[in-house]
């Protein structure tokens, strides 16, 4: 058991099974009428205050529950009670904090549905795509677990050329801010929380406020774990408030942030000016993430993938496909397919098994998106824009588009939504194709559509992506499986879900004893 490898990933419940997918839809339809409340959670003790309503992206009229903030009470005393059991709980056996995940994992698992409800309710997730997270947080639980076996159980032996004993051992830092977004309110919230633990740090857990709720339920559920409730803290609030007033006090240790550029920015700027130790900040961030398709490529196969990884989740995930480099040969063929593709897209309630692509996250996404499309309007060609169903307006629903662009240089940063830009190319263009990526700045997932093996090769080796795929969609990173994260302008690494993660949450010790 002290060298529990990851056996496999979460298998999740067949969809496509007609008995299973009853069971489900009736299980949901429960869960999904159920209101729930986030509070700040302070060695387990709940705080009360004034609660802010959420509401359903998908319609607006629907209630999913209340988020009580952190005040600056709260953040003070979870830094305080965070710090004081830091040395108690690092020197705690690697084992007893393996054991605690792999319980969390099973009753993540078990309770699946719950958490599957508020994916959709309060994220405006779909149904699969809500089985995937909960998919990607159990995965991310017996990960780390088994990662914290395999490098913090027993310390590396080291030569002693000079007779002296020799040993290097991690450690946790201490007290970690885990920091995440809401696009993947599960599986990346409890995946930074894991890793934390596992590497033996205290954790203050601050969600992204449109998703609290989930987030609250699962802090929860890691206390019946077994992991001390003075260990583990809640902090849901706004992140210039609560995130800013964390990450500046000097008792931090490390920082786990998954968000938007900007705000890794932001975030790297405070931890160099504060006082105190100096800390790591692991940032893993927005992309602007191209296919390069060329005149080999099955088209078939190409319009399925650049479907899924282009629309799915209505484009809200940092992996999803913005720029499709399509070769002149096929650009009409393939352009053409994929807007007979795009007809068949249903958009509305991410609650009915039928939906291929839910809402937005809130207003202001939308209204960020308009923006963008209004200067494409003018700058750009639109290929192509889905009309939306009667009776959208009552949630955050955008319209699905394609258009055209002469140059990448027309986008200026990363569009979180469902808007495909397509770009043509020449053969000899392929260069200053792989240049104009590499000027974006951003580094995080890369399609190539090709079977031509020289040509991989030859795109693979040049553009610096974190993520590379190959004649398949660029969506869905699998923990153990593909290691996800980005470089440049896209993060920090090391990657998620990767062997190389919670190396990043210690600090190294290394004991010499003259024997
Ligand atoms: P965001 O940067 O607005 O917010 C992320 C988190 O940071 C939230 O919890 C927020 O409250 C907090 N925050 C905001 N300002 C802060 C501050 N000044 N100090 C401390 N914390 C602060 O991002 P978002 O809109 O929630 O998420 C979408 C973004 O996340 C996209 O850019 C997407 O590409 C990126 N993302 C990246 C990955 C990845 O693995 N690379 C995965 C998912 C999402
Ligand atoms: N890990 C997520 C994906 O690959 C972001 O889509």
């Amino acid at each position: 058991h002290l060298y529990g490898r990851f056996r496999r990933n979460s298998l999740g419940i067949n969809l496509n099974d007609p008995t299973t997918l009853d069971r489900l839809m009736a299980e949901l339809a429960s869960a999904m009428g159920r209101q729930r409340q986030a509070s700040p959670l302070i060695s387990g003790e709940a705080r009360e205050g004034n609660g802010r309503v959420v509401r359903d992206p998908s319609d607006r009229r629907r209630v999913v529950g209340t988020v009580i903030e952190a005040d600056h009470k709260a953040t003070t005393e979870a830094l305080a009670e965070a710090t004081s059991v830091a040395p108690g709980w690092d020197a705690t056996s690697v084992l007893g904090r393996a054991e605690c995940l792999e319980q969390a994992a099973n009753l993540l698992e078990e309770r699946q549905v719950e958490l599957m409800a508020l994916c959709i309710r309060e994220g405006g997730r779909s149904i699969p795509d809500s089985l995937s997270e909960v998919r990607e947080a159990v995965d991310a639980c017996r990960y780390y677990a088994a990662e914290a076996r395999r490098h913090f159980a027993i310390p590396k032996r080291l030569p002693g050329p000079t007779g002296e004993y020799n040993e290097l051992a991690l450690h946790g830092r201490g007290v970690f801010v885990c920091i995440s977004p809401w696009n993947f309110p599960l599986a990346i919230f409890t995946g930074q929380v894991a890793a934390a633990l596992a590497a033996g740090n205290t954790v203050i857990a601050k969600p992204a406020e449109q998703t609290s709720l989930i987030a609250a339920l699962v802090i929860q559920w890691l206390h019946e774990a077994g992991v001390p409730s003075r260990v583990l803290h809640l902090l849901p609030g706004e992140g210039p408030a609560v995130g800013q007033a964390l990450v500046a006090d000097p008792r931090v240790s490390g920082v786990a942030f998954t968000g938007s550029t900007e705000t890794a920015h932001a975030i790297n700027r405070i931890l160099a000016e504060r006082e105190g130790p100096i800390v790591p900040l692991i940032a893993e961030t927005g992309g602007q993430n191209a296919m390069i398709v060329d005149s080999s490529a099955l088209p078939e196969q190409v319009v399925v993938d650049v479907m899924s990884s282009a629309f799915n989740s209505a484009g809200q995930r940092c992996s999803a496909l913005r720029v499709l480099f399509l070769q002149e040969e096929v650009a009409d063929l393939i352009l053409e397919m994929l807007m007979g593709a795009m007809e068949e897209l249903r958009i509305g309630d991410p609650g009915r098994i039928e939906t291929d692509i839910g809402p937005l996250i809130d207003e202001q996404a939308k209204a960020r998106l308009e923006a963008h499309c209004q200067r494409m309007d003018q700058e750009a060609r639109l290929l192509y824009r889905l009309s939306l169903p009667e009776d959208t307006p009552k949630g955050c629903f955008f319209a699905p588009r394609i258009y055209e662009l002469e140059s990448l240089t027309q986008l200026t940063g990363e569009v979180f939504g469902p808007i495909l830009h397509v770009i043509r190319y020449s053969s000899q263009q392929l260069n200053e194709v792989i240049d104009s990526i590499n000027r974006t700045g951003y580094g995080l997932t890369l399609g190539i559509h090709s079977r031509v093996d020289e040509t991989v090769r030859y795109i693979q080796n040049r553009v610096q992506v974190g993520n590379v795929y190959v004649n398949r969609n660029m969506i869905g990173a699998v923990v153990g499986v593909q290691p996800f994260g980005g470089e440049g302008l896209s993060g920090t690494g090391p990657k998620a879900g990767g062997p190389h993660y919670l190396l990043r949450f210690a600090t190294e010790r290394s004991t010499s004893i003259n024997t």
